[in-house]
């Protein structure tokens, strides 16, 4: 795969399968099939209460899915140049973010499931969790774009 380069435009949303059934609907998430990279860790936040913001960090190597699996919340996504905002709010959307990303969580509704499949195991040295320190990263990296999603 060529690695894409670092910033929000590379950040998509994607559409997941869905299995129709009126006793209830079915998503599946498969590795090589729908996201860039092999998953590693799931994890999910849940509980937040009513006007909690989660996130405000970047990752220097980790690819994540986010999903919201219940309820809706907005990502913001900001690449030191450009930001956006996308919402999720269908279990069967999800958001791809790259490495290099800063991203914010906020605006959860109540009950929300944010669902997050991760291309790595937890490494708190992955974080950077300083706004500027993250503008430093960007504007230091030689290179804009991201680290290889199976490390190669
Ligand atoms: P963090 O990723 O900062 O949460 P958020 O971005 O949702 O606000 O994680 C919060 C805390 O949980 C932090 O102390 C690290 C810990 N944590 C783990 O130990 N393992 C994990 O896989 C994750 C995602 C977090």
């Amino acid at each position: 795969m060529n690695r894409i380069v670092s910033d929000i435009h590379n950040c998509n949303v994607v559409e997941l399968i869905k299995i129709h059934n009126p006793a209830g609907n079915i998503t599946i998430i498969q590795n090589g099939r729908h996201q860039p990279f092999n998953v590693k860790r799931v994890y999910y936040l849940y509980d937040v209460p009513g006007g909690s913001e989660r996130g405000g960090h970047a990752h220097k190597a980790l690819y994540q899915l986010i999903v919201a699996a219940s309820g809706s919340f907005d990502v913001i996504l900001d690449d030191a140049i450009n930001k956006k905002i996308i919402q999720l709010n269908r279990p069967y959307f999800g958001l791809l973010v790259i490495p290099g990303i800063w991203r914010e969580i906020v605006n959860f509704s109540s009950g929300a499931i944010c669902l997050v499949l991760a291309s790595q195991k937890y490494m708190e040295e992955d974080y950077i969790r300083d706004y500027s320190e993250f503008q430093k990263f960007k504007h230091d990296s030689s290179d804009s774009r991201c680290s290889d999603p199976f490390n190669r």
